[in-house]
């Protein structure tokens, strides 16, 4: 009797007669030994075939097939502590095979390769260990993010892709031809969000956002996927205390379910160890001040050069950077200038230059990965910075609405899955964080 297992699952199995179906990842002979490394889009094994127990004319078959043939093979599940894979510790002694296709001259081996040849090849280049490895954590991390909004009173409801206006600034929107009327796809749920806990209480959506971001930094994405909880009678610090667990519990989901795929990226999971509340917390003004700390400190002239800033400037990649390098985890920053940020933010009491908003930046240079706020909640202040942002108010009367029919205060936030998945896995660009990028240069294929 033989079971068709998933490697992911081989430790089940030792001493079982097992049937794997999936792909040669690579080869290597010792005589009349063939060490094969099996993937099957679970895990990786190996197999092992012996010339004398499967006959010489299987092994020649099977000694001759090429990275990424096709096959099914048969054979007993053993413990060796020697055995590299994912798990590792086990491999299959082959009994049988059967070839569905002999691949000869696959186009991405295992030397290194220039990154712009891995991306046009992104269809194949996917089948390789860290991207494989990369991709699983990925949706590991949208798993946990789902079932922690799910098991604390979230109704997840869905928001619309095209949409008649901006809610994050005007210079990042992606026109679409709506039946002879201009149209933008989304680049937030946010605003539905808002409409939906005034009938729903906390609601969150979870899809793809779009931003015709004109920079190529290794942060930014034309087509990245966001999750937004929003929360009615939250305020700022509810939004902290609430954004600190759930990003812990992630890490900690991750760390958990994860571990071969962070070992297969080689991730130092020490500092995610860390990634347990309280995070803290420095305001704007706080920040600025570390800044300029951190620019008189350094002999550095590049960095002194790209860390100039003043109050009221926003942070670039490097002043991130170098703030996050002072923690041992997640850090808050609030209390931006409100001149820096979108228009429905909520005034700083007693200080209308700055809002309540809240960045969450991620340690070892990542930055940020999240970015939410206290919403304005006084229908005549909102009116005010529409205008003041010289947005179309036709097409934000039914926002202004929410503040008109009991209105109360309420906060939420925006995580970037990929700028999230990429710090989980310590890699340096958020294009390996998704099966098929867009970028400002690319969207093929
Ligand atoms: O800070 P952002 O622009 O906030 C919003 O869109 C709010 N409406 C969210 C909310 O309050 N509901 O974006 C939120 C997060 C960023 O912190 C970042 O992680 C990610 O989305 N993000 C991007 N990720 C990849 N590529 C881009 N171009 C991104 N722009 C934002
Ligand atoms: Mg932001």
């Amino acid at each position: 009797m033989t079971t068709e297992i998933a490697i992911e699952n081989i430790a089940q199995y030792v001493g079982q007669k097992v049937t794997i179906k999936g792909w040669l990842y690579s080869s290597t002979r010792k005589g009349k030994l063939l060490f094969m490394r099996l993937r099957d889009g679970t895990g990786i094994t190996q197999g092992v075939a012996f010339r004398p127990e499967i006959g010489d004319e299987l092994f020649e078959t099977l000694k001759r097939l090429g990275q990424e043939s096709s096959l099914i093979v048969t054979g007993e599940v053993r413990a060796n502590d020697r055995a590299p894979g994912v798990p590792k510790g086990y491999e299959v002694n082959i009994e049988s095979a059967q070839v569905l296709q002999d691949t000869q001259d696959y186009p991405i081996g295992l030397k290194e390769h220039g990154v712009d040849f891995l991306l046009d090849h992104r269809h194949l280049w996917l089948r390789s260990r860290r991207q494989w490895a990369i991709m699983r954590i990925r949706a590991t991390v949208k798993r946990a993010i789902i079932d922690f909004l799910d098991s604390h009173g979230f109704l997840n409801v869905d928001t619309p892709i095209i949409t008649p206006s901006a809610a994050e600034g005007t210079s990042t929107l992606f026109e679409v031809d709506y039946f002879d009327e201009k149209a933008y796809l989304a680049q937030t749920g946010q605003l539905y969000n808002e409409a939906n806990i005034m009938a729903f209480g906390k609601v969150y959506c979870f899809g793809p956002t779009f931003r015709a971001e004109k920079s190529k930094t290794r942060r930014h994405l034309a087509e990245f996927w966001m999750v937004e909880p929003e929360m009615a009678f939250f305020d700022l610090d509810d939004l902290m205390a609430f954004e600190e667990a759930f990003v812990s519990y992630i890490v900690q989901t991750t760390l958990e379910k994860r571990r071969a795929e962070l070992e297969v990226l080689e991730r130092d999971v020490s500092v995610l160890e860390n990634v347990k509340p309280p995070f803290p917390r420095i305001s704007y003004d706080e920040a600025i001040e570390r800044l300029h700390a951190i620019r008189e400190a350094t002999e550095d002239e590049e960095l002194k050069e790209l860390l100039k800033i003043e109050w009221g400037d926003d942070f670039g990649s490097p002043h991130e950077t170098e703030l996050t390098k002072q923690f041992d985890r997640p850090v808050f920053v609030y209390g931006y200038p409100t001149a820096v940020k979108a228009f429905y933010m909520e005034p700083w009491p007693g200080r209308p230059e700055i809002c309540k908003s809240v960045d969450l930046l991620a340690p070892e240079g990542y930055g940020e990965i999240i970015g939410g706020s206290e919403r304005m909640s006084d229908p005549d202040l909102l009116v005010e910075a529409i205008r003041r942002h010289e947005l179309p108010m036709a097409h934000y009367q039914w926002y202004v609405d929410l503040r008109r029919y009991g209105s109360v205060p309420h906060s939420g936030f925006g995580l970037g899955l990929e700028r999230t998945v990429a710090w989980i896995c310590g890699i340096d660009h958020v294009r390996e964080t998704i099966a098929f990028p867009r970028t400002l240069t690319r969207m093929r294929p």
